[in-house]
């Protein structure tokens, strides 16, 4: 009976301590092919206020902090200059379950305590509690030489300079941040469990914005996933390295004969360097009305499709498809609004994901504005 109590006051120590100490996090390989332009991102960039009730996903978590402050080249220098490369600037991640410090040379959090410290971020301003990820910049004084006046100075340009590459890749990647010095910093200095000469300089709340909720998988095209026409999912990223026409199809509509150029147009490029990917919808006159093996069915007997065709969805409305409306709308896919209009409407994705055109459903899937762009004659169209 002893024996038996001495092992449950241990398991449950052991569970208390699991709960009290989380583990550290591996983060993903970065992405680097992702995002907008540079100068999409600068179009876009602004301080957002208003996040979805969302946690980052694991790839948009590492692909941020490499972003932020992570290792760029063998001698371990960092994505944000530092004077005289000091790199006094550590990255503290608040998550909802506990505190991390960013470790760059592993790429990994480090769990510096349990617990959610967002409030003391947050401060007063409550809008902050709705970001799912708090970023502090802390600098360390004691790795800056020179006077106490220059300390202050390089500490705050060093750590606003992490605050900037932390908006870039937020505005040229779905997401939401704004910087901030507002914080309560002597208890996030006991918090964090800082020294004497470590110092909480700015802060950047991150989050998917809330206009954006329906469409978190923003960012690039390969980073969707949806279901194709046997009800199989497709991670679009198998499409990397290849241009890909996007098109909305239908069955009985006027410009269904399109699927016969549509295969001519993938015979002829595909499918090493070019792929099509049709949607069946019944946007658009309900001329689509059909399930996935009726439409699977059409295009295979009478248009002898062998492109890759998807389950139907919505590309447009309140069901609109998270896919769709990364295609159509500005504010996800950073680049354009483009609607789509009526069925066999085609989007243009470049060979690394990114949004790269659009061609009304009107215009032939073999005219020029097609060909030179699989052909690479053209420029993007935007
Ligand atoms: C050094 C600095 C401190 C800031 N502190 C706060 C803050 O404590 N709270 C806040 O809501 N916004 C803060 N901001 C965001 C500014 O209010 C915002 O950048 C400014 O209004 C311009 O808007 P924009 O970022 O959309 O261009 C801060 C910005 C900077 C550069």
């Amino acid at each position: 009976m002893k024996q038996l109590f001495a092992i449950l006051s241990l398991l449950v120590t052991v569970s208390f301590l699991n709960a009290q100490t989380p583990a550290a996090i591996k983060l993903n390989t970065p992405d680097k092919t992702r995002g907008a332009s540079v100068m999409q991102a600068l179009t876009n960039r602004q301080s957002v206020r208003e996040y979805a009730d969302r946690a980052l996903s694991l790839q948009d978590l590492s692909d941020l902090l490499w972003a932020a402050n992570g290792i760029n080249r063998p001698d371990g220098r960092r994505t944000a200059a530092t004077a005289s490369n000091k790199q006094d600037i550590d990255l503290y991640a608040i998550l909802p379950d506990a505190a991390y410090l960013y470790d760059a040379r592993e790429h990994a959090l480090k769990p510096v305590a349990a617990g959610d410290f967002r409030p003391l971020v947050a401060g007063s301003q409550r809008f902050a509690l709705q970001a799912p990820l708090h970023l502090v910049m802390v600098s360390d004084f004691s790795r800056l030489g020179g006077s106490e006046q220059s300390r202050r100075l390089w500490s705050a340009l060093d750590a606003g300079i992490v605050s900037q590459n932390i908006a870039l890749f937020c505005s040229g990647c779905g997401l939401g941040t704004v910087p901030r010095t507002s914080m309560q910093s002597d208890k996030l200095k006991e918090a964090l469990k800082l020294t004497d000469t470590q110092f909480p300089l700015i802060n950047n709340i991150v989050g998917y914005p809330k206009q954006a909720a329906a469409t978190a998988q923003a960012g690039n095209f390969h980073n969707f996933k949806v279901r194709d026409i046997n009800g199989d999912d497709l991670d679009l990223a198998s499409f990397k390295g290849k241009k890909v026409l996007v098109v909305n199809v239908a069955s009985k509509c006027g410009l269904t004969p399109q699927y016969t150029q549509l295969q001519a147009l993938y015979k002829k490029y595909g499918p090493d360097k070019f792929a099509i990917v049709g949607f069946p919808a019944n946007n658009f006159g309900k001329q689509e009305p059909g399930t996935d093996a009726e439409i699977k069915e059409f295009c295979s007997t009478k248009y002898s499709v062998t492109f890759p065709m998807m389950s139907k969805i919505s590309v447009k409305g309140d069901d609109i498809h998270p896919l769709y409306a990364w295609l159509t709308q500005a504010a996800v896919n950073g680049k354009q609004d483009a609607p789509v209009t009526w069925n066999f409407q085609k989007f243009m994705i470049d060979e690394n994901g990114n949004w790269a055109g659009m061609v009304p459903p009107r215009t032939l899937p073999d005219s020029e504005i097609i060909t030179n762009w699989i052909e690479g004659r053209a420029a993007v169209i935007n």
